[in-house]
């Protein structure tokens, strides 16, 4: 049984069942309309046009409706639609269908679908649990100057509940510290650029957070050995979890642009965010507890740091937390005033 709804500018034959889950005959989850309207935002605030975009992990095809729907038509040259369910394709060329827009829809392995496919200038990986088994193929037919969109859905093993899962597939140890989440993007980030170091792409973060129950992030590919070396390079560990990313989770100018588009508070508070390029952040509740300080509010404790000629924003990864490049001593200073 299937319900219509509306979803941004698109209208959606999705599953009538209320409970989300993988077993669903085909899977469409309401809570990552978030993560489609980010990733239709990027693609507006990217100066790419003619985009030959692919989603190799389609369910019912929503997003890439979305991109017909919503983005200026000189955006998307061609749209590649593939899921190995076939309830799904037939949904996803309903969808298409219904919204009278056009795709290439395909029903395939992801793996194989990419392989065949020749070069793609946008590929979206939105798997259930980690990108990891898709992200060889997905590199490989990634143009030079592409777009590669990750979501990673196992949190447990990259935020730190499961350490030895973590270092078996992502070749990190993460942390189960006030850093967990920023720790586990860095650590996706790393695994992702290894792939794309075997191929001679450097892949750098445009984009990241960390949101509900998983990770996202869009990378800039560019080709060379000596721009993956540079990359590398910012390989290290961050206190005993890593090694992981250490480099900047965002480019300020399309964060500005997303932000701008949007209005979305969340968004906003990543565009403040992406100001800081330091690595971690205070975790405001347990210094002044440790300290027996009383907690002041946020705003305040942002407007005293930056009195004092150091830069600090609230940060999307803890609601208790703060970025800021002052350090601790001058900090629990700033707390106790
Ligand atoms: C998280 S859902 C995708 C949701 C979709 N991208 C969206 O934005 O609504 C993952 C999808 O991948 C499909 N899938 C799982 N394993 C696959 C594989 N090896 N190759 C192709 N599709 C696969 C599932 O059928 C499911 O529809």
């Amino acid at each position: 049984m299937y319900k219509e709804i509306i979803e941004g500018k698109a209208k959606i034959k999705v599953p009538a069942e209320e409970k989300i889950s993988k077993e669903l005959p085909v899977f469409y989850n309401p809570v990552m309309e978030f993560n489609r309207t980010v990733s239709v935002l990027m693609l507006k605030a990217v100066a790419n046009r003619n985009i030959q975009a692919a989603l190799p992990l389609g369910g019912t095809g929503v997003r890439g409706v979305r991109f017909l729907k919503e983005l200026p038509k000189s955006k998307i040259k061609g749209l590649w639609i593939n899921d190995s369910d076939k309830e799904a394709m037939k949904i996803i060329k309903k969808n298409l269908r219904m919204n009278d827009t056009k795709a290439e829809v395909s029903n395939k392995d992801a793996n194989l679908f990419l392989l065949r496919g020749s070069g793609f200038d946008y590929i979206d990986i939105d798997p259930f649990g980690s990108p990891n088994p898709f992200l060889d193929s997905a590199v490989k037919r990634l143009s030079r100057r592409g777009i590669l969109a990750v979501t990673a859905t196992d949190t447990g093993c990259l935020a730190g509940s499961f350490p030895k899962a973590c270092l078996r597939k992502y070749w990190s140890m993460p942390s189960k510290d006030d850093t967990m989440h920023e720790n586990g993007l860095r650590i996706l980030i790393r695994k992702v650029q290894l792939i794309g170091a075997e191929h001679g792409k450097a892949l750098t973060p445009m984009y990241s957070y960390f949101k509900d129950h998983y990770f996202r992030v869009f990378f800039r590919c560019e080709k060379g050995k000596q721009k993956v070396d540079k990359l590398i390079e910012k390989h290290g560990m961050f206190g005993d979890a890593g090694p992981l990313w250490l480099g900047e989770l965002w480019d300020k100018k399309i964060a500005a642009k997303i932000a701008k588009l949007s209005k979305d508070k969340f968004l906003k508070m990543v565009a403040e965010e992406t100001k800081i390029p330091v690595v971690g952040f205070y975790d405001v509740h347990k210094i002044c507890k440790k300290n027996k300080l009383s907690v002041k509010k946020k705003e305040e404790i942002v407007a005293d740091v930056r009195k004092k000629g150091y830069k600090a924003a609230e940060t999307h990864f803890a609601v208790q937390g703060l970025r800021s490049d002052i350090g601790l001593d001058e900090f629990v200073k700033i707390l106790k005033k």
